[in-house]
């Protein structure tokens, strides 16, 4: 009995049904709190840009008044803090999952073969599971030779083993593809699913995993391979994607981080985010130094990198990295996509997220700024989300990240768009809905219907391609794909994709923050809902996680001179109305000081014809004066936060 004990101990950290309990502070609530009035707004979106220093993490957050936000919180202490500085506002707060631990036992404990092998006898007496459909495996093509457990979680090591297994048994249509290695040396493989061609293919991408806690892409993923290569040669339309285009997939982008959220079910680990990179620090205020693990790798890439919606702080959960492409997960799909085979050949990239039902297209730096061909990308992507509800009935919303989320720049949708001139390009948040509580923690039984659905829509997709490519082609036309370029021969085609290349390669030579063929549109910036949708209003999504077990505070005798940290800085020893009302006035400082484009210069936006020209904090200037060589020796941040004072841009300032 006392083994027993120890092992589940072992395996799970805070099951208190069987064992003596565990600290209360190693539990995680979600709290969902609404704001009442635009400065409770504002104290709600400040605590969330200082998540890392409350240590809390934002799995969504409020686009407006009275929107939810739902943060993750540790219980005990940092729950308390919270409580109390939100009790200075007017918001209403409400518990959502006391125990998100629990949820995630229940929601993704897994079979004997597992490490949490033993908990599978108290799920099964769950009450709720028990209430749950059983596993429908009719919609998974069967393939004989290869075998993958759908509709359950499973190690990276086991989705390598079934591409491998796929390219051993089936060769004339599938072959692996190591892109590349991770930091702690795993390789990143995809497989290539196409059937030989005399000529060079056009292609589809599609990735999964890039966020280590969004565990149904990269399921969603590999359901996709098993469909293609299942369907070869029995279903016509598979067929013909299969003998026309090359699919690249590659199901999990960031190997490290998807097993270390593996490691265990306490929250801090599951809800791992970036990657596993190594600590980098800065200097605390209180003298020491402060350092964490992982990059966002959805902030790495190159398109308006370090600016909005990620953060210079490597405790952050947006951290953008040191510099672009600084990441090998990152430089492995660049260098992969840049190669003599693949460049130029993408017609489609597809990058899957979870979670808030979401079909996202370029571009989502700043809101309402839109590539040219933004028509073509609504079209196709308003037909995927209807496709994909009828199966069943499931409501995505679509538009961009920033009009339908919040800002975010350095991802990979937007840099294949800018980059790479893709003409389909889509992030999909996949299931739940952001208004469920569960997030990321999906119940494994939504595993299949999540990827069949996806599936659904992603046809869609890849028959806009085939028109794309053949658009006087019957096959094509016959399921309802768009043809609105039938007019449009082949050449002229591959000739508009070569000046708009061209076109942005000139631009980003000129400056590594290169602007890209965007069209600023002056309509509406709601997000667009599938018909059958209940008109649910766009709200915002921050699957940022904070709480950071590698992170720590070490003494220093000399720290570097570094910027100081801008806003409120305090620790969670106590909490008083004072700290209270300063984090509530910096949030209405900062508010006023802010223009549309974030400015915090005294200089007025006019005076600018970059509007990427600007400083983002107030001490610039202030940094500058005390240290003449700020700007070259802490130039990867003051190129974000002080480009302006830094002259890093003067060619885009207007003389005075
Ligand atoms: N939840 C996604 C993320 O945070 C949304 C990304 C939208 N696209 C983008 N380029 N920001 O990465
Ligand atoms: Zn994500």
């Amino acid at each position: 009995m006392r083994y027993l004990c120890k092992s589940i101990l072992l395996a799970v950290h805070t099951i208190l049904l069987v064992c003596s309990a565990e600290p209360s502070d190693d539990k995680y609530a979600l709290l969902h709190v609404s704001a009442h009035d635009a400065q409770s707004l504002h104290l709600i979106k400040q605590l969330q840009l200082n998540d890392y220093k409350y240590d809390l993490d934002f799995w969504k957050s409020p686009s407006s008044i009275s929107d939810k936000a739902d943060i993750m919180v540790k219980r005990g202490k940092p729950e308390r803090m919270l409580r109390q500085i939100l009790s200075f506002a007017n918001v209403t707060i409400s518990m959502s999952v006391p125990d998100v631990e629990k949820l995630i036992m229940r929601n993704e404990g897994t079979t004997s073969k597992s490490l949490m092998g033993s908990f599978s006898k108290w799920l099964h007496d769950d009450p709720i599971l028990d209430s749950e459909p059983d596993l429908d495996l009719t919609k998974v093509g069967t393939l004989k030779k290869a075998k993958y457990p759908f509709g359950d979680y499973a190690s990276y090591a086991d989705m390598v083993k079934y591409m491998r297994t796929i390219e051993f048994y089936y060769p004339r249509i599938a072959k692996i593809v190591r892109i590349g290695a991770t930091h702690e040396g795993k390789p990143i493989e995809g497989l290539k699913i196409g059937a030989r061609s005399s000529h060079k293919k056009r292609a589809v991408w599609v990735d999964g995993n890039i966020h280590a806690r969004e565990w149904a892409s990269s399921h969603t993923a590999l359901y996709f391979i098993n469909q293609l290569v299942s369907g070869y040669g029995e279903d016509p339309q598979i067929t013909k994607y299969v003998d026309t285009l090359d699919f690249y997939i590659v199901p999990c982008l960031n190997p490290d981080g998807y097993e270390y959220t593996r490691s265990s079910p306490i929250p801090s680990v599951r809800l791992w985010r970036k990657n596993r990179s190594p600590e980098v620090c800065r200097p605390s205020l209180w003298g020491g130094e402060k350092c964490c693990q992982g990059v966002d790798l959805n902030r790495n890439f190159r398109f308006h990198w370090a600016e909005r919606g990620s953060s210079y702080e490597p405790c952050s959960n947006i951290y953008h990295g040191e510099e672009v492409f600084s990441e090998p997960e990152t430089k492995a799909i660049r260098n992969f996509l840049a190669t003599p085979d693949m460049k130029d050949r993408l017609d489609a990239f597809v990058t899957l997220h979870s979670y808030a039902q979401l079909w996202i297209y370029p571009y989502s730096h700043e809101e309402q700024n839109y590539p040219e061909d933004i028509g073509e990308l609504r079209k196709t992507a308003r037909k995927a989300i209807n496709r994909l509800s009828r199966v069943y009935g499931t409501n995505y919303r679509m538009g961009t990240g920033a009009d339908t989320l919040s800002p975010a720049a350095g991802g990979s949708d937007d840099w294949a768009k800018s980059a790479l001139a893709v003409k389909y390009v889509y992030l999909i948040e996949l299931r739940p809905q952001m208004e469920l509580s569960n997030g990321f923690i999906l119940h494994k039984k939504e595993l299949i219907p999540t990827a069949v659905e996806t599936f659904e829509g992603f046809r869609e997709v890849v028959d806009a391609v085939l028109v794309l490519n053949n658009p006087t082609s019957s096959a094509s036309a016959a399921s309802g794909a768009s043809n609105s370029r039938k007019t449009i021969s082949d050449s002229q085609m591959r000739k508009q994709r070569m000046r708009l290349l061209a076109s942005q390669a000139a631009r980003s030579t000129q400056t590594s923050r290169a602007t890209t063929t965007t069209t600023k549109m002056t309509t509406t910036s709601e997000a667009e809902t599938t018909s059958a949708a209940t008109s649910s209003k766009p709200s915002r999504h921050f699957d940022r996680f904070t709480a950071d077990p590698n992170s720590s505070t070490r003494a220093r005798p000399t720290p570097p001179m570094a910027p100081p940290i801008m806003s409120s800085s305090t620790e969670f020893s106590t909490t008083t109305e004072e700290e209270a009302r300063e984090i509530i006035s910096t949030s209405s400082i900062s508010s006023r000081a802010t223009t549309r484009f974030g400015f915090y210069t005294a200089t007025k936006p006019s005076a600018f014809l970059d509007p990427e020209c600007r400083d983002m904090r107030y001490s610039c200037g202030f940094w500058l004066k005390n240290n003449k060589q700020v700007c070259e020796e802490q130039q990867s941040f003051m190129r974000a936060q002080c480009a302006y004072t830094c002259k890093f841009c003067t060619s885009f300032i207007k003389r005075h």
